[in-house]
């Protein structure tokens, strides 16, 4: 089967990494990068460290408004489609290359595959919650991490081709773990291991709104322990432009590659986040989070007691770190495999090996 898969920011290297790999034991994969991180620590720097095939197609869209950056992928996707011509196009998570992807693919009457669907904010006003909605429901087969994911689907419902394979990211995670374990970051930082917290901050919600950048921000410098915080180019951007200084305990960084920041954080006190894949992660290494969001689509990290949701409030932020890093708070913790066991990838080469002979 020829399966043309779409990438474009940060968190969709990570979780084609595992996926690629097991598809091309018995497909012919296209890849397709739309440019929309393109800086080398965003970008580049993944593919040589999780060892990403060079994309087949690199189609340079950059950054934009949601519509002019959506509308430019979707042009330039729909080309390479034409031309190549797939029997199936794969796309992943919710960012914006993921509904051109899913779009383009659509129109063309080519089946679609998504990676990570059902998951549900019930927050429209995120940019990710519509592209999830839109894409699943442009989907023929929607592979999805976890038992609320099937039941969102459900709801909206989506039955047919919904398969719970588990998450991806959890592939990744397991087979770097050792590869992460010989980072030598903290030397590098001169850190002790549970002696800092890790943060990091991108949403537009966050970094969009003075107030709210000043407030974590504020929280961040009220901590107790050093704070090292690789800062998304986004959030560097809004920082400079509000004129905000990182307080003497806050370490602003680079963005890190995905070995460092896995080592980072199986090692921090606690990480404070508004991503969704580092909740993830932290839950599967018995981080404690913070989650500087009202709202999660990965509920049952919150619900075994290993997140709490923020916002960007700073009283509430401290308060929540203090309560979270207390004394025997781990024992007291739930711990599942919610998110599968690491062999999502496989699962999903098998399911659409499948749906070829149909
Ligand atoms: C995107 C996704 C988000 C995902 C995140 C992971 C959407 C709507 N959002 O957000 O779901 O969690 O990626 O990081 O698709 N920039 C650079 N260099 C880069 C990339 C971005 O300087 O390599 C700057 C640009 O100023 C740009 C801004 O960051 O305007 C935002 O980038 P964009 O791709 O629009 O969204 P992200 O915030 O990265």
């Amino acid at each position: 089967m020829k399966i043309v898969s779409i990438i474009g920011a940060r968190p969709q290297f990570i979780k084609c990494a595992p996926v690629s790999r097991a598809l091309r034991k018995d497909h012919q994969e296209i890849l397709v990068h739309t440019g929309q991180h393109y800086d080398e620590n965003m970008s580049g720097i993944f593919f040589e460290e999780l060892s990403i095939p060079t994309p087949d197609h690199h189609l340079g869209i950059g950054s934009g408004s949601h519509g002019a950056q959506t509308g430019r992928m979707l042009l330039a996707i729909e080309e390479v489609l034409l031309k190549e011509a797939p029997d199936m196009v794969l796309v992943y998570g919710d960012t914006n290359s993921t509904l051109a992807g899913a779009l383009a693919a659509a129109k063309l009457h080519i089946p679609v595959a998504h990676v990570e669907a059902g998951l549900r904010s019930f927050d429209r006003s995120m940019p990710e919650e519509i592209n999830r909605v839109l894409t699943d429901h442009a989907s023929d087969l929607l592979f999805v991490p976890t038992e609320n994911g099937v039941a969102n689907l459900a709801r909206e419902g989506i039955e047919k081709g919904v398969h719970r394979v588990g998450d991806v990211m959890v592939d990744a995670l397991l087979f770097n773990r050792e590869l992460a374990a010989r980072s030598d970051i903290l030397n590098r930082l001169d850190l002790k291991a549970g002696a800092y917290y890790l943060a990091t901050v991108h949403r537009a919600s966050n970094t969009d709104d003075e107030q709210h950048l000043r407030s974590i921000m504020a929280a961040f410098a009220g901590l107790d322990r050093p704070v090292i915080f690789p800062v998304h180019p986004r959030t560097r951007k809004f920082l400079e432009q509000y004129g905000i200084l990182a307080e003497r305990n806050v370490h602003l960084i680079e963005p890190l590659p995905y070995l460092d920041m896995l080592r980072l954080l199986n090692q921090a006190a606690a990480v404070l986040t508004d991503s969704g894949g580092v909740q993830k992660e932290a839950y599967i290494l018995q981080v404690p989070c913070i989650t500087l969001r009202e709202n999660t689509e990965w509920v049952e990290t919150v619900e075994d007691g290993w997140n709490v949701l923020a916002g960007a409030d700073c009283g509430r932020i401290i308060a929540a770190v203090g309560q979270m890093t207390g004394d025997r708070r781990n024992q007291q913790k739930g711990h599942s495999a919610h998110y599968g066991d690491g062999t999502a990838a496989d699962e999903i080469r098998r399911i659409i090996s499948a749906f070829d002979k149909v």
